[in-house]
């Protein structure tokens, strides 16, 4: 059900309304089987996420090989565990390949400390609970049970959050493919199309482990932090700048400097090292991940081009960048400063970020 109207625009679209017309053209054009359930090929899947150089933009940017062995297992009776450190695009990709399987991204649970059982299986309209008793009109069904009846791909966001034993009702779903009620006796079989893609982030320590049980119902892949520079820059650049359309900002040329720099600054605190490797460095708390730059650079366009002169400059991500290293006040802010001083001052060209930075201090 939807309860938005269609006469505003809604702030984000889902992945298959954004990218409806490279869906539809990849459907038109694919006469490679199908599994059952799917509308389109497996090879279609891995194209719209990939792109093609041409019409189908690229979603993910990474190594090929992952996307196919992530399809491969959505093709089978296994279900897909994308796994990774954060802003690693597990949530992103998890969206896309439902929209591209299944044309639908929406029957999502989103794993927390109080996911309930019934967010997996189903609730109860007590109003006609109490009136009628237990009826088939009285079950609301769950994502997962709508994804079972429709035969599409139901989507488990941070799967090691939830509860041990909730997570445990997975198991008879992924195994049996069924979803028994047994208030009403009876059952729901899941339609062929029917798989489960799930996401969890191995930095959450501390959080509940998945049951080996459930562990082996999954194929699990790890989507990695970008191999080079030049790739992340490549990562932010088209993020930042289709953000900004979606966002209808005024357009702001030649941030890919700027972009640059800020990659640079988060993989190098990130890895504890100069892209030279000349200078070791302490790492800070914070995970600096693709997306905190994604979100900086998008910041950092927003002020250009609201309240500078349309130029994305070393002033309008200084702050940002520093707002995402330093997470504890007291060891992070130490971090940050050594590395201005002993790094950034003395790189060439890097002037004006040093002064941009010290003032953000
Ligand atoms: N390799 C990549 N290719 C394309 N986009 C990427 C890549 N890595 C990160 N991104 C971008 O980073 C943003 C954040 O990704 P996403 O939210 O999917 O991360 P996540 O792995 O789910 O993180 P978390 O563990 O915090 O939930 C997305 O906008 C995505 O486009
Ligand atoms: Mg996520």
């Amino acid at each position: 059900m939807t309860i938005t109207t269609d006469t505003q625009p809604v702030l984000r679209p889902h992945a298959e309304q954004l990218y409806a017309h490279e869906l539809a053209a990849l459907i038109a054009t694919d006469d490679l089987p199908r599994p059952p359930g799917w509308r389109m090929s497996p090879q279609a899947v891995v194209t719209y996420l990939l792109g093609d150089g041409d019409q189908i933009s690229p979603k993910y940017i990474g190594p090929r090989r992952l996307m196919e062995v992530a399809v491969a297992t959505l093709a089978t009776d296994r279900a897909l565990l994308l796994l990774g450190v954060p802003g690693t695009a597990k949530t992103w990709v998890s969206e896309h390949l439902a929209a591209a399987i299944s044309g639908d991204s929406t029957l999502l649970i989103q794993g927390t400390a109080g996911t309930p059982e019934e967010a997996i299986r189903y609730g109860w309209n007590y109003a006609r609970l109490l009136a009628e008793g237990p009826s088939p009109q009285a079950v609301v069904p769950s994502p997962m049970m709508r994804a079972m009846q429709t035969g599409a791909i139901a989507r488990v966001e941070e799967l090691t959050r939830v509860p041990s034993d909730v997570q445990d009702t997975l198991i008879t779903i992924l195994s049996e493919k069924v979803l028994p009620v047994p208030e009403l006796g009876n059952e729901v079989q899941a339609i062929k199309g029917f798989n489960v893609i799930a996401t969890a982030n191995d930095r959450d320590r501390g959080v509940n482990e998945l049951s080996s049980a459930l562990r082996r119902r999954f194929n699990t892949v790890v989507l990695p932090v970008p191999s080079t520079v030049d790739e992340e820059v490549d990562i932010v650049a088209r993020r930042v700048e289709s953000l900004g359309a979606a966002l209808e900002l005024p357009a702001v040329p030649d941030s890919i400097a700027e972009i640059r720099r800020a990659v640079t600054v988060f993989r190098e605190l990130r890895e504890g090292i100069t892209g030279d490797g000349r200078t070791k460095l302490k790492s800070p708390s914070g995970t600096l991940s693709t997306a905190e730059a994604i979100s900086v650079m998008t910041s950092g366009m927003a002020l250009a081009a609201h309240f500078g002169d349309g130029v994305v400059r070393a002033a309008d991500v200084a702050a940002g960048i520093r707002g995402a290293v330093v997470r504890d006040p007291v060891s992070d802010a130490v971090i940050w400063r050594e590395y201005l001083e002993t790094v950034v001052r003395e790189r060439d060209g890097w002037q004006d970020f040093y002064r941009a930075a010290r003032e953000a201090e």
